[in-house]
């Protein structure tokens, strides 16, 4: 199905690099870019604050180097979480990458939370086996690092910085690609549809969470960058790895955006139960309370599906000061009436990451020239079947900053944009495809329900419009094809994909399946072949972290 798909380009712009994304991963780039001298814009679909970011609470992992940590702890631990896929190369340089993050942002302006003796205060997290994440404002780290991150580079308002300018409340349409690379950017904006002719274009366009019912993610997160990086040409994998967090505060009937009980919450002590007190961790894995996401999640649900019930409860009374070491979490606490201090706190997983997206070495490179993405939409390699608390701040600002170096690769390419066309899109409404991918490919799948969403949605998808919510929905929709088929696929358990007909891993299949457009527009998938594998080791830039 096609729709009608010319388009009258109202406003035209040029740029050395356009960066669709306000979060971490597309400022960092956007300020390395701008240090390097380049014009770069950046496009957001909504404030200065409609980031995934702004609402990261845990913190950020970065290797120490005492207390038992190193950069080979650290990669051990994110391997092992990541259940045989990370991709070992990719793992260690972006881990190695970390080590100057806490100065870099301090730098920016960033402040971050210190111990009695002045150094940085670590805290523990599910899946590290030591106490190695920074932290600011408590659990508020996400939106200390947008705060540094948008006053650094001028996003706080339009074309404040120069070299830098913001389009805030403005969505990518289209990577436009001419002859095999980049060439712009159709953006739909309040003044029309306008091109941006720049030979980079780097998706930072954050996550997937709207694919979901409940979701910690800003109502942004519709998957738009997979869309886009499919459409331009680009691979993804890991895509059926979506992260549940295993503690989001419960509320009957709630849907949409739903608040994080930091699982620092858990590292500090706090442990969960059931309603009839008993503890769900006991006897699960040796971390118990803080085993890997993936492994919690999965207990909880095993637990709400055996009593029944719909949510377990998290005990943090034994935590002293709670409310000024976690002031985000006590504050979203107490506007549902309970007190962490005094009260359980109610909980159950909901969709907060996704571990896979399109395929790009350590430097935010995609198979595309001049296509980059960095951040949760990309796939790197560091999370493999399953993302390590609080790795993700650390890759967005690692790898967003490499892109933004990489992107002056290209600075004075030059190629005329051939005709501008709107994608041809179609779409399942979205609380129809909402309730679908909850049913059906949550924390637990099996193959009878994974099959019943690929069918509703060939069934029930229609054209797609031209406005912003249209575009939302067919990036959903086409996404959710990508994962759902990945998932049914993968006919083992393994990370954070379990299928209940396939309980155990399969060796055979400890390989990521990779998904592209076909030139018909149809979707194809493969398992990677076994030179790929490493593939992040061959396409590190010689020389730096590689
Ligand atoms: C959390 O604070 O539990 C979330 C951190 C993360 O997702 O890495």
């Amino acid at each position: 199905m096609t729709i009608p798909s010319g388009v009258s380009v109202a406003w035209e712009a040029s740029a050395d690099l356009v960066v669709v994304g306000g979060g971490v991963a597309g400022l960092s780039a956007a300020a390395a870019a701008r240090r390097g001298g380049l014009r770069v814009l950046t496009v957001s679909k909504g404030g200065p604050l409609d980031t995934a970011t702004q609402y990261a609470q845990g913190g950020i992992a970065v290797p120490g180097t005492r207390d038992g940590d190193s950069v080979d702890a650290h990669v051990f631990d994110t391997c092992e979480a990541g259940g045989g896929l990370c991709v070992p190369s990719a793992v260690r340089s972006i881990v190695s990458g970390g080590l100057g993050t806490a100065a870099t942002l301090q730098s920016l302006g960033a402040s971050f939370d210190r111990d009695r003796g002045g150094d940085l205060a670590r805290t523990r997290e599910g899946g590290h086996s030591v106490r190695r994440i920074i932290h600011a404002g408590g659990d508020a780290t996400g939106a200390e690092v947008q705060r540094a991150l948008n006053i650094s580079v001028g996003a706080v308002s339009v074309g404040a910085e120069a070299g830098h300018s913001v389009l805030f409340g403005s969505a990518a349409a289209r990577v436009l690609v001419h002859r095999g690379e980049v060439v712009g950017l159709l953006v739909s904006s309040d003044q029309g549809f306008g091109v941006v002719h720049s030979p980079v274009v780097l998706l930072a366009t954050g996550g997937l969470g709207q694919l979901y019912s409940c979701s910690t993610n800003p109502p942004g997160a519709t998957a738009d960058g997979i869309a886009l990086g499919l459409d331009a040409g680009a691979e993804i994998a890991d895509l059926e790895f979506v992260q549940f967090h295993p503690t989001v505060l419960f509320a009957a009937g709630s849907s949409g955006r739903r608040p994080l009980v930091s699982e620092a919450v858990r590292g500090e002590g706090a442990h969960l139960v059931d309603q009839d007190g008993l503890r769900i961790m006991t006897g699960v894995h040796p971390l118990g309370d803080l085993a890997p996401r993936d492994v919690v999640s999965r207990a909880i649900a095993e637990r709400l599906h055996i009593t029944g019930t719909d949510h377990v409860l998290l005990d943090a009374r034994s935590i002293d000061k709670f409310h000024s070491r976690f002031p985000t979490v006590t504050a979203a606490c107490l506007a549902a009436g309970i007190d962490p201090r005094e009260h359980l706190i109610p909980v159950a997983p909901a969709a907060h990451y996704s571990c896979g997206g399109i395929v790009t070495d350590v430097w935010g490179r995609t198979g595309v020239p001049g296509l980059l993405a960095a951040g949760e939409v990309a796939r790197t390699g560091l999370h493999g079947a399953n993302r390590l608390a609080s790795n993700s701040l650390l890759e967005g600002l690692v790898v967003g900053e490499r892109a933004g170096a990489v992107a002056a690769e290209r600075l004075g390419v030059r190629n005329r944009t051939g005709d501008v066309q709107l994608p041809a899109g179609t779409s399942v409404p979205r609380e129809r495809l909402q309730q679908l991918m909850t049913e059906h490919a949550g924390v637990v799948r099996d193959g009878y329900g994974l099959d019943r969403v690929a069918s509703a949605i060939r069934d029930e998808a229609s054209v797609s419009g031209r406005e912003v919510r249209a575009l939302e929905d067919s990036a959903l929709t086409i996404t959710a094809s990508a994962l759902v088929r990945a998932a049914m696929q993968r006919r083992e358990s393994r990370g954070c994909h379990t299928r209940r007909d396939f309980p155990s891993g399969d060796e055979d299949m400890r390989r990521s399946i990779r998904t592209r457009k076909n030139p018909d527009g149809d979707l194809e998938s493969r398992f990677e072949s076994a030179s790929q594998t490493d593939a992040g080791s061959t396409q590190t830039m010689a020389g730096v972290n590689g």
